[in-house]
């Protein structure tokens, strides 16, 4: 009984390695479509220093997101660049926009609420981000109790 059973297991593991396999070269991007990867971050100051570029890139478009604003708001064009080109794209590791700094700063404050108050909450599992005070909008939109009036 032992050992039928050990092989049909054995025969099972195959066919699904097997399924695994053909799985995993179905999804291997064709060389014509690669699958656009972002390049490893150079300058972070505030975010983990580990994040891929990918990682990073979805960080963005969520704060993007939660500020209603574009990529342009934070990153310059660098203007030194090599080619016409280049010194049309957006230099993300480049810092000369105020609005990246105060991002920075932003961060870190949102970093710290969670960790030394909210966290401190056992009940919650809603931690506070960039969206919870911004809203969609650069400016957090001003809340009026009772309309206005109080
Ligand atoms: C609200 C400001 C803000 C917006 C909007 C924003 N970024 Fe950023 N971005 C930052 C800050 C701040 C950093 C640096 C983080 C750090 O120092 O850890 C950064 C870093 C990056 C980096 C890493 C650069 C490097 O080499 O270190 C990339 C790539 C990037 N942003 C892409 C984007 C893209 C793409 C968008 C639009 C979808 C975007 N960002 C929107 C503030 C912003
Ligand atoms: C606790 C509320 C709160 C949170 C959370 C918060 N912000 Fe802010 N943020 C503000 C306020 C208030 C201002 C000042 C708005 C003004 O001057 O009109 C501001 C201003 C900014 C500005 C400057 C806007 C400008 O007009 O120059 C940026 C950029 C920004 N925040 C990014 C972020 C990012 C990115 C996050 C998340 C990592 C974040 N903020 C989280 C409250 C918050």
């Amino acid at each position: 009984m032992n050992k039928p059973s050990l092989s049909l297991i054995a025969s099972l593991v195959l066919l699904a390695a097997t399924a695994f396999a053909v799985t995993v070269v179905a999804q291997t991007p064709s060389p014509r479509r690669p699958h656009h990867k972002f390049p490893p971050p150079t300058n972070l100051q505030v975010l983990p220093k580990n994040l891929t570029g990918d990682q990073v890139h979805q960080i963005m478009e969520g704060w993007a997101h939660a500020l209603g604003t574009h990529c342009s708001t934070c990153h310059a064009v660098n203007p030194n660049a090599n080619g016409p080109l280049a010194r049309r794209r957006l230099d993300f590791a480049l810092d000369t926009k105020p609005e990246k700094a105060t991002a920075r700063m932003m961060y870190e404050m949102v970093q710290e609420i969670n960790t030394h108050y909210i966290n401190r909450i056992n009940t919650s599992g809603m931690p506070v981000t960039c969206a919870t005070c911004h809203r969609g909008h650069l400016s957090p939109p001003l809340y009026l109790p009772h309309g206005g009036r109080h």
